[in-house]
């Protein structure tokens, strides 16, 4: 995955390299949600990934044929699609591969991800919904928190559309892996681009578990306990830096962007690619568990187990399992009521 994250890192030299190497495969991804803070930034890097061809974006802000129009100017392979109004959503999904959904509200000082879930909840399920009937066949990458009960909610939707696919689903949480490579990175005076912390468990507060037992790293009680706490709650230095202007969006499009390049490879090059994200799981912790997954053409091929924890971590394991399990519940019986 080195590679592909240096894709984005460096994005001019490798273009004409993949662009040729893509040869003629063609890849539709969808972004709902693509007029919003992650949206926008998000849809801009996905307009530079190669491997994109079709690019449609969908909102309900009317701004979003504008935000197609803006992008529809730069010269990469892809064609953008700018969608909004009665009807629009199923243009935009059409045949795609990959819908990548950051839709609905963020959080302000204060709220927990769980806050969001009254408003956040119908915007998924009524979008899944949507992709059941336009694109049964694509890649799901929930970003819209809380993401620990909105994979849950689409997981129903799609079984009551009979198109649930597993595999096919994810949370996105790979900026909790962005945060933990950075800070750790930072601590340990190291490349944080060669730094690699596994974050198992969920999305929101401390269902969010760095393991900072497989970083090589040695640390003292007292800067794992900082450590482990700042990367957990990452997100709320954004959210209250940004005094009420809502939440991360510019690091989440980066990692938004790099977990779907991550997915598009998988799909296109038939190589095993591994990740983590917040897939259903038999490991016997919740039914659905963020930890390391290999993809491969078909989505989820495997979902890897946590491994060895020490002491603390498995105190913090123990301590987060009923709050993901309580977040998953919520989600699966909000779920089946909706669908
Ligand atoms: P934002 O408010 O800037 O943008 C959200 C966009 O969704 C808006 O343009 C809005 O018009 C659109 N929208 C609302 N209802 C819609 C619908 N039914 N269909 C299509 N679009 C719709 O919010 P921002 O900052 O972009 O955050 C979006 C979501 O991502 C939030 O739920 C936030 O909590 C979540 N998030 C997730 C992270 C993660 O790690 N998974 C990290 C950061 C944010």
């Amino acid at each position: 995955t080195k590679m592909q994250h240096g894709l984005l890192q460096k994005p001019m030299t490798p273009f004409v390299r993949m662009i040729h190497s893509s040869g003629a495969r063609l890849n539709k991804v969808a972004v709902v949600g693509a007029a919003g803070g992650i949206g926008q930034p998000l849809s801009l890097l996905l307009k530079l990934n190669p491997r994109v061809t079709a690019l449609a974006l969908y909102d309900v802000a009317p701004i979003t044929p504008g935000v197609a129009a803006d992008l529809s100017h730069l010269p990469t392979n892809s064609k953008v699609t700018g969608h909004t109004g009665d009807g629009a959503l199923a243009d935009a999904l059409k045949d795609c591969d990959v819908v990548v959904i950051p839709a609905g509200v963020p959080r302000k000082p204060g709220m927990t991800r769980d806050d969001l879930f009254n408003i956040n909840a119908s915007i998924v399920a009524s979008t899944i919904a949507q992709c059941a009937i336009s694109c049964p066949n694509a890649h799901y990458l929930i970003i819209s928190n809380p993401v620990n009960s909105t994979v849950p909610i689409a997981s129903e939707v799609l079984k009551a559309k009979k198109t649930y696919d597993a595999r096919k689903l994810y949370g996105v949480t790979s900026l909790d892996l962005c945060r933990a490579e950075t800070f750790i990175g930072e601590f340990m005076n190291k490349d944080q681009r060669q730094v690699k912390v596994p974050v198992v468990g969920g999305h929101a507060g401390k269902t969010i578990l760095p393991l900072l037992s497989h970083t090589g790293g040695a640390f003292k009680q007292e800067d794992k306990d900082a450590l482990t706490h700042r990367i957990m709650f990452g997100g709320d230095e954004v959210v209250q830096a940004k005094q009420g202007g809502g939440s991360a969006t510019l690091s989440m499009a980066y990692a938004g962007a790099r977990f779907t390049e991550s997915v598009l490879a998988a799909i296109q090059d038939g190589k095993v690619v591994e990740e983590y994200a917040f897939v259903e799981s038999k490991l016997g912790y919740a039914p659905f568990f963020s930890s390391k997954v290999s993809l491969d053409k078909g989505g989820v091929k495997e979902v890897h187990d946590v491994g060895a924890l020490d002491d603390f971590e498995k105190k913090l394991f123990e301590e987060m399992k009923p709050e993901l399990n309580a977040q998953v519940e919520k989600g699966i019986a909000f779920g089946k009521k909706y669908a």
